[in-house]
């Protein structure tokens, strides 16, 4: 997003440029904008109810429309005025601030405040037009989420209705610049997507370390997939693709999914299963909807198929996702025309050979414990730059054989493995500290939580 009353520094307001900024300018002084308007508006009904309606034009916006963040952005864009009427009328007396908060890697937590037009009447001048905007809150109506509804309407002369076009349009580049270089997650608010938190820096595919050939094949499968879209329209085939991701915790699965979502510039809507609330209408309906150019992303997929059981056994599904609900979601009537979805479990053996089917799931991925090869290439990736020469990584890779831990080296009745994250989580705790690192190996033998005798 845009930021223009967001201070560098973070986490103070920066009025002075706010009070200057005309759009902004608080209007302290000038309280009568509202009556003048209220005047304006009741003389205009009294006198003129006909050549108002003639006369003007307004677009509606309501607060479920993707619009609707776009063009509160817009609002919020410096324009500076040079007449005096311009900056007089242009004032907007009324804001709401949106807080983020982000940790910074020393210190406190940082604030960015984004500033917007409140509720309320303002008044923009945007190019020759001058656009009133009237953003409200419908008591009576409730979205189904039980918020009041909310809509935004702007105004402007019937001769400049050309002028919306023009809004409409730099809005939306607005909002694509603001997310440019990052992967925004949605997540799930009662029945709408919402971003979770700040969009973040894209995460880089060769941060993630996956066995030999697989995150390649998986890119290109997606990409071949994106590159196609006419040839499923000729077909008549729905234009879906799904994955499946499965293994144990910690084995970059979900950082992968990430990775690739900011690969191919897409953002990722994320729903977790296992979730209480989550229910069959919930998520169709949510498929339904999806935010553009979005990869769902359904975590814990084994959790519908652990509430089949369930609702076998008593007949009531405890408010979670259905194996049916699934499935439909993935290519029932209610699902999208378009999607790509992925889904992850770390229970393969809990689901059903129904999902393994041509649209819902397409490709089947086991993202398993390291691997020799995943270690070498986190050791590089991690002191690369200090083991110009490799020796040492030789000899960490040497210490893991011995201690028996890679599941493409060592095969037998229970064998001990490691995951990625551990050997992730060894590097961090040894940072530019290689012999730290090989001594403490034995540290990623998994531990077995076991109660006290
Ligand atoms: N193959 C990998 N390459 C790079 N980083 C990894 C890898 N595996 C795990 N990590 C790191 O470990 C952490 C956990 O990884 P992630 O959440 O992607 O695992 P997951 O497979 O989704 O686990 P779960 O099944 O529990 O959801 C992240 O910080 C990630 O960066
Ligand atoms: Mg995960």
């Amino acid at each position: 997003m845009s930021e223009p009353a967001a201070s560098a520094a973070g986490s103070l307001l920066d009025v002075n440029g706010l009070l200057e900024n005309p759009v902004f300018a608080g209007g302290f002084g000038l309280a009568s904008l509202g009556a003048a308007l209220a005047f304006a508006r009741r003389g205009a009904l009294a006198s003129a109810g006909l050549i108002r309606r003639r006369l003007l034009v307004n677009v509606e916006i309501s607060r479920q429309d993707p619009a609707y963040p776009w063009i509160l952005a817009w609002l919020s864009e410096p324009r500076p005025q040079t007449s005096f009427l311009a900056k007089r009328l242009t004032r907007i007396n009324k804001l709401s601030v949106t807080t983020a908060t982000s940790t910074t890697p020393n210190g406190p937590t940082q604030a960015s405040f984004f500033l917007q037009p409140g509720y309320g009447r303002h008044i923009v001048k945007y190019k020759h037009a001058y656009i009133a905007v009237n953003r409200e809150k419908q008591s009576t109506a409730k979205t189904n989420t039980g918020e009041p509804h909310e809509t935004l309407e702007l105004t402007t002369l019937y001769a400049h209705r050309h002028i919306f076009e023009d809004v409409f349009t730099e809005a939306r580049g607005l909002a694509l610049r603001a997310n440019e270089g990052k992967t925004v997650v949605y997540s799930v608010r009662n029945f709408d997507w919402v971003p979770l938190g700040i969009p973040r820096r894209k995460r880089p595919l060769a941060s993630v370390v996956l066995d030999k050939g697989v995150k390649e094949d998986i890119v290109n499968d997606a990409r071949d997939f994106l590159a196609r879209r006419q040839w499923y329209v000729d077909r008549g085939i729905p234009y879906r693709r799904g994955y499946l991701l499965y293994g144990p915790p910690g084995s970059g699965k979900s950082s992968f999914i990430q990775a690739l979502a900011g690969e191919l510039d897409y953002s990722v809507a994320m729903i977790n299963l296992s979730e209480i609330g989550v229910t069959d209408d919930k998520l169709a309906f949510l498929l339904t909807k999806l935010p553009e150019r979005s990869i769902v992303l359904l975590e814990d997929a084994d959790s519908a198929f652990v509430n089949r059981r369930r609702r076998d056994a008593d007949g009531y599904s405890g408010g979670t996702v259905t194996f049916s609900g699934l499935l439909n979601a993935l290519d029932g009537l209610s699902a999208g025309e378009e999607r790509i979805a992925f889904l992850t479990t770390n229970h393969i053996e809990l689901l059903d050979p129904a999902l393994i089917r041509p649209g819902r799931v397409d490709m089947m991925v086991r993202i398993g414990e390291a691997t020799r090869y995943q270690a070498a290439q986190m050791w590089d990736r991690f002191y690369g730059d200090v083991d110009h020469d490799g020796v040492n990584r030789e000899r960490f890779l040497a210490r893991l054989d011995e201690l028996g831990l890679f599941r493409d080296v060592v095969e037998g009745a229970n064998p001990i493995r490691t995951s990625t994250a551990a050997i992730q989580g060894l590097f961090l705790f040894n940072k530019n500290d290689m012999e730290g690192a090989i001594n403490m190996a034995e540290g990623l033998i998994p531990q077995k939580l076991e109660a006290e005798p």
